[in-house]
């Protein structure tokens, strides 16, 4: 079963050292992967798109444009939630997996502000997109850390 249009457009957000847009890259989509600091995604491959910009301060860098999948992980700016389910085309999947609250006792994040509340992800897209899987959980790999991770598809 196929789960993003094969060759389609995917938005890694505060992609960081681009490990997920490398992998998307080459399963063969095409990426924009955005980061207020580029300069940790060295060399990025010919189709990735990579974007510096602040995505807590100023307009959202994507206005008009939609995705065929939207990949966050271990980042939260709980304003963007909404953005990101309506930035997705319809059939498009938003992938988002970050720390929960619970991982105080794990570590870093331990501020509020950056974990989600149980059935956060949830409710982010209750009534836009339909839920294919969601964990709320404490992982131990590849350290211990309470999580929250979603796959949820604009019908
Ligand atoms: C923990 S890293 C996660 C990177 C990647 N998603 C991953 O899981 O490997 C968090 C990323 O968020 C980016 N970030 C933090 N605040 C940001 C902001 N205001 N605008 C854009 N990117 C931001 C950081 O630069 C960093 O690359």
């Amino acid at each position: 079963m196929t789960f993003v249009r094969p060759g389609g457009c995917v938005l890694d957000l505060a992609a960081g050292a681009g490990r997920h847009a490398r992998l998307l890259a080459r399963m063969g989509f095409e990426v924009e992967a955005v980061d207020r600091d580029t300069s940790l995604f060295a060399d990025p491959p010919p189709q990735v798109r990579l974007l510096q910009a602040d995505l807590e301060e100023g307009e959202w860098p994507y206005e008009g444009r939609l995705f065929d999948a939207i990949v966050a992980t271990n980042y939260l700016h709980r304003p963007l939630l909404p953005v990101l389910v309506r930035s997705l085309e319809r059939g498009g999947m938003l992938v988002y997996e970050t720390f929960a609250q619970g991982n105080e006792k794990f570590g870093k994040p331990s501020n509020p502000a950056f974990l989600l509340a149980p059935g956060e992800l949830l409710e982010a897209v209750r009534g836009s997109l339909r839920v294919l899987a969601f964990e709320d959980l404490v992982v131990s790999e590849p350290r211990p850390a309470a999580i929250q991770r979603i796959a949820a598809r604009r019908e």
